[in-house]
């Protein structure tokens, strides 16, 4: 018999012995054949012959234009059942000790996979002290620094915090792990995509990374714009002509310009909020003062959805960041040198500009990211 004949015919037999279900796998061609079970369960996983299948991310154009291709770690190519698989998890509140918070209840698809809270709450009802943050376009995050502060390199190692974080899900690894391998659904899953090991941290965060990269936000009416299939009215035009001059509201060194379509630098900058810092950002991370008071630039993508904004959700509305940009900048020793108009109180814009920037801004809403999940 050839090898491809005797795979299906071992795919087969695994078919036709797990009908049978009830205390371990009593199936030989089950990954997890348990030879002293008597009665079979119904968790035998049973591999699919060909391996999981490559996965392929939609670019959407002005990526492909302006951006290079996505670089995935060596060791967690993206395939359709390893995202599968990082969705399920996602959205799985059993990845919370009490069960009632999912990765999705704080970063929600109808928000851009933000909240709307000031500062999200925990499992215990205990709020943090950050805003957080909607997961877009992150495959294409080169720094590979995540969080406000940049303290997780990779999303990999960021899946890590919220599950242990005492004011997030607040469960261990191992709990999580054995939750997780209690289902029978889940370790189909897992063999699938991963192959025949076990079920543990490494595995749930490399599924749900690859998850997180498919979250692409690339269809606003700025692209279009840029496609030439849409055309900006006078007042969005005049908002992104003053966005991009240094003479106007000057946005475009660290949120990036229209050759930049992730709308942020995924730099670090002090753009101005305060004197002294309750919350030192980058320079609790690198314990390096000149980094005090930095925190990664957000894109200005979707910010209809993102609503309240900066680190600690400070500002209600666009019209209140607007307001700190043009009149309230506050000078520090760390203050970004490319707020040049500090001295000012800022770039000191008319109402009439300011509502023209707003325009602008909210042409870099993707509403099909939003519905599409
Ligand atoms: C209780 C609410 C909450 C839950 C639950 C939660 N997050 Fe978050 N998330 C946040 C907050 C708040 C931040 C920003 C925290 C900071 O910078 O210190 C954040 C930041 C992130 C970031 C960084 C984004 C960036 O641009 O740097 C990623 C990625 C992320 N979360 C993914 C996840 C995943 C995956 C899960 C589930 C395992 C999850 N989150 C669960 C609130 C939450
Ligand atoms: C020096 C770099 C820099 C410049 C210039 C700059 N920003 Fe920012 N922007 C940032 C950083 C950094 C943050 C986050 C700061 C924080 O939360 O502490 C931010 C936050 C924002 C946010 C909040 C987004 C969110 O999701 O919370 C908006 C909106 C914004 N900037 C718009 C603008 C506009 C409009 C201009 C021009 C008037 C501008 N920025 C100029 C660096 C900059």
């Amino acid at each position: 018999m050839n090898k491809l004949a005797s795979i299906l015919l071992i795919i087969a037999t695994c078919v036709l012995v797990t009908s049978c279900r009830k205390s371990g796998c009593t199936n030989p061609n089950a990954v997890n054949y348990n030879a002293s079970a008597k009665v079979d369960d119904g968790s035998c996983i049973c591999l699919t012959a060909s391996g999981p299948t490559p996965y392929s991310l939609v670019i959407p154009a002005t990526f492909q234009r302006f951006l290079p291709a996505p670089v995935f770690p060596a060791d967690n190519p993206m395939t359709v059942e390893g995202v599968a698989l990082g969705k399920k998890l996602f959205f799985d509140k059993r990845l919370s000790d009490d069960l009632t918070l999912a990765c999705a209840s704080c970063h929600l698809p109808s928000q851009a996979f933000d909240d709307t809270n000031r500062f999200s709450v925990g499992i215990n009802g205990i709020a943090g002290t950050r805003n957080a943050m909607p997961l877009f376009n992150h495959a294409w995050n080169l720094t590979g620094k995540f969080f406000w502060d940049g303290r997780a390199i990779g999303l990999e190692e960021q899946a890590l915090e919220p599950i242990t974080n005492p004011i997030e899900m607040h469960d261990t690894w191992v709990n999580v792990a054995s939750k997780v391998n209690a289902d029978a659904t889940y370790r189909t899953m897992f063999t699938n995509a991963f192959g025949s090991v076990p079920i543990d941290s490494n595995l749930i965060t490399k599924a749900l990374a690859q998850y997180e990269r498919t979250l692409i936000s690339g269809n606003s009416k700025f692209d279009r714009y840029l496609l030439r299939q849409v055309n900006l009215t006078p007042s969005e035009l005049n908002g992104f002509g003053l966005y991009m001059d240094e003479s106007g509201a000057d946005c475009f060194h660290c949120h990036g310009d229209a050759t930049n379509p992730l709308w942020t630098d995924n730099l670090f900058h002090n753009n101005g909020l305060d004197a002294s810092f309750t919350d030192k950002g980058l320079g609790d991370v690198t314990g390096n003062p000149v980094d005090d008071g930095k925190f990664k630039t957000p894109s200005l993508r979707n910010l209809v959805y993102t609503a309240p904004y900066m680190h600690d959700g400070r500002f209600k509305t666009l019209d209140e960041v607007l307001d700190h940009y043009s009149d309230s900048l506050v000078q520090s020793p760390t203050i970004s040198p490319l707020l040049k108009n500090v001295a000012n109180g800022g770039v000191r814009l008319t109402p009439q500009e300011k509502a023209d920037l707003k325009a602008f801004l909210l042409t870099l809403t993707d509403s099909s990211f939003v519905s599409g999940y």
